[in-house]
């Protein structure tokens, strides 16, 4: 199978409102692929056609060769899937939500308490198992959702938004695990507004208002994305300085990073004519994945990116 999923101008609509337009797709086997967007971007809707939850209005696609229209029984049974409001029984036990989701997806008898066991100690829940799931923190609460989501040990997990409100060391426990399992050859399509949970993807799609804008690696969305040439300044009054510095003829953007200014400016040249009228030097940054993101952000899907960016 050459693809984990593909689809093909897959729309949804709510009434006149498109929630999610033509929207193309094609996601490896054994990827991390993040979809990346503003609120209200189509992300949840995506993933719910992509689980065989939501019907598409039109358009196709297949996860793990089944027909995303036909045969969506087949896809609900092999895939995993963590929604944005995950779903535990907080009046059962980590033990028995995980025996409950097992049982859902049709985990052999015999492999059952090994799984259930690989489970808890995946999610760190060792010595616990017999607490009720309604006790848990968030992060924890989390973790038994990702468990009760691949306690299947399906070929492909859909992970919407798993780590909001969760602290970053869990945040970043929790990453480490879906690298696990992409390393072992499981395909992962993960949601976040986290921009450091961006980069640990092997690509990134970024849609905006229903339409995917660019898919890439997170490197070269970083070398490539950004219209202009990105500078830092330092300025001893940097945020009363922003208005002038924006309105500046070949500024095109300026953002205050702490005590330091970032200044997009038209191109590179304009360096020197920076520094005159702001007596201070300015230094050339490499963007991070939140400028690409604001920057992607601002075009509201509509506009075709500058620069040179083909889809991967
Ligand atoms: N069942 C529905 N009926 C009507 N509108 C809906 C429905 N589900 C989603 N929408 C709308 O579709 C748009 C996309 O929503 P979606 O939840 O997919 O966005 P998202 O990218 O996941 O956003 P967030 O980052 O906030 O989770 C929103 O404007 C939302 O209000
Ligand atoms: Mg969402």
């Amino acid at each position: 199978m050459e693809y984990a999923v593909t689809t093909s101008e897959l729309t949804r609509t709510f009434g006149s409102f498109t929630a999610v337009d033509r929207l193309n797709l094609n996601i490896k086997p054994g990827e991390i692929y993040g979809f990346i967007g503003p609120n209200g971007a189509g992300k949840s809707t995506a993933i719910r056609m992509l689980c065989g939850i939501l019907e598409p209005t039109s358009g196709s696609g297949s996860v793990l060769g089944y027909d995303l229209v036909r045969e969506t029984e087949e896809i609900k049974k092999r895939i995993g899937y963590m929604s944005q409001k995950f779903s535990l029984y907080e009046d059962l036990t980590v033990e028995e939500n995980l025996n409950f989701y097992a049982g859902l997806y049709s985990v052999p008898r015999r492999e059952l308490k090994g799984r259930v066991r690989e489970m808890v100690v995946m999610a760190g829940l060792s010595g616990r198992e017999e607490e009720l799931t309604a006790n848990l923190s968030g992060g924890w609460k989390q973790r038994l959702a990702l468990g009760c989501a691949i306690i299947s040990r399906p070929a492909i997990v859909f992970l919407d938004e798993p780590t909001s409100g969760v602290s970053p060391i869990s945040r970043r426990m929790f990453f480490k695990i879906i690298q696990r399992m992409a390393a072992a050859g499981t395909t992962v399509m993960v949601t976040t507004h986290f921009m450091d949970e961006a980069e640990y993807c092997d690509k990134i799609a970024f849609i905006s208002v229903g339409r995917l804008m660019t898919v890439n690696t997170p490197d070269n969305l970083k070398k490539n994305v950004i219209d202009g040439h990105l500078v830092e300044l330092e300025l001893p009054d940097a945020m009363n300085r922003l208005d002038e510095i924006e309105n500046l003829p070949y500024v095109k953007e300026c953002t205050v990073h702490g005590p330091l200014l970032h200044v997009l400016l038209a191109n590179e040249s304009h360096r020197p004519v920076l520094q005159e009228s702001t007596g201070s030097e300015p230094r050339s940054i490499t963007p991070s994945l939140e400028d690409v993101f604001i920057a992607l952000a601002k075009l509201k899907g509509d506009t075709p990116l500058s620069g040179n960016v083909p889809n991967l």
